[in-house]
């Protein structure tokens, strides 16, 4: 049955997050880069690691290093999606409350999604944190990162999407707000709002403070911090405009209202 929840996790991981889709996505593209399996993943800013557990899951040879700074979110993960995972899945990630900014073992993929990395403002920090990324990275090994943009990204505005598909909570209504955006600093401030018919709602469930960074800006980043190739992936459309999760590899795109792709540094 499905019931009206104010647990913040929880609705973010039915409005936002779609990990089985990103493990068969990332995995897709590692192997048309490689051609090979990966077996080992990075999930950094992971929040809930709910990517690395699918991604564990998802093979028993696959493992994961979870790495984000909060305590909370980390073990809000442990207490809620890693434990319903079988012992053999659990003893394959390791959660870990710290700085992502750092080197680890080496993994076959680090994975930075929901444009965690734009919490970074300072182009210094952004090269420092590609170049632990780069030491982190096996030879056959590649940082992936998604970015969205278009015409319409730099002007205040809310995205809507109902919810209402979720075995275990009650329909609901997800918003994306981009309260501000400054053209100087290119610093935009988003929030992400959790409202149910009957008023009971989350109003900033989310808030982050992105700075925009363009494709090329990471790409020469990425080049400078030692990576050999970098590549596109962009988001097909459906036949009336929306996303589809279907992505190609490119190098020209119309600029549209509203994009997303992946950037993926090869090491
Ligand atoms: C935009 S959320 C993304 C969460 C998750 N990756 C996802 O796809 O939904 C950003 C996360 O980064 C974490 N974070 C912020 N700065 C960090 C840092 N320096 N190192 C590790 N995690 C950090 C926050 O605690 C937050 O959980």
């Amino acid at each position: 049955m499905s019931k009206v929840t104010l647990d913040k996790h929880a609705l973010y991981l039915a409005s936002v997050q779609d990990p089985i889709s990103d493990v068969s996505r990332v995995s897709k593209i590692y192997i048309s880069i490689f051609n090979k399996e990966a077996l080992s993943f990075r999930e950094d800013f992971s929040g809930t690691f709910a990517l690395s557990c699918c991604w564990v899951q998802s093979s028993s040879e696959r493992t994961a290093i979870s790495i984000d700074i909060d305590e909370e979110t980390i073990e809000y993960g442990t207490k809620n999606y890693l434990s319903n995972l079988s012992s053999s899945e659990q003893a394959r990630i390791l959660p870990v409350v710290g700085n992502a900014i750092t080197t680890t073992d080496s993994v076959d993929i680090i994975a930075t999604f929901n444009f965690s990395y734009c919490l970074l403002h300072e182009r210094k920090t952004l090269l420092k944190y590609f170049k632990h990324a780069y030491k982190s990275l096996n030879d056959d090994g590649m940082l992936i990162l998604d970015i969205f943009g278009g015409s319409d990204s730099e002007i205040p505005e809310v995205q809507e999407r109902d919810i209402d598909n979720h075995d275990h909570i009650a329909p609901f209504l997800f918003e994306f707000e981009r309260k501000d955006f400054n053209p100087i600093t290119r610093i935009a401030n988003y929030g992400i709002h959790f409202k149910y018919e009957s008023g009971e709602e989350i109003i900033d469930a989310f808030t982050y403070e992105f700075r925009m960074w363009s494709i090329t800006e990471i790409r020469d980043l990425l080049d400078e911090a030692g990576f050999s190739r970098v590549k596109v992936f962009w988001e097909d459309c459906d036949s009336e405009g929306f996303g589809n999760g279907e992505f190609y590899e490119t190098e020209s795109e119309e600029n549209s209202v509203n994009w997303n792709a992946y950037i993926v540094g090869i090491k």
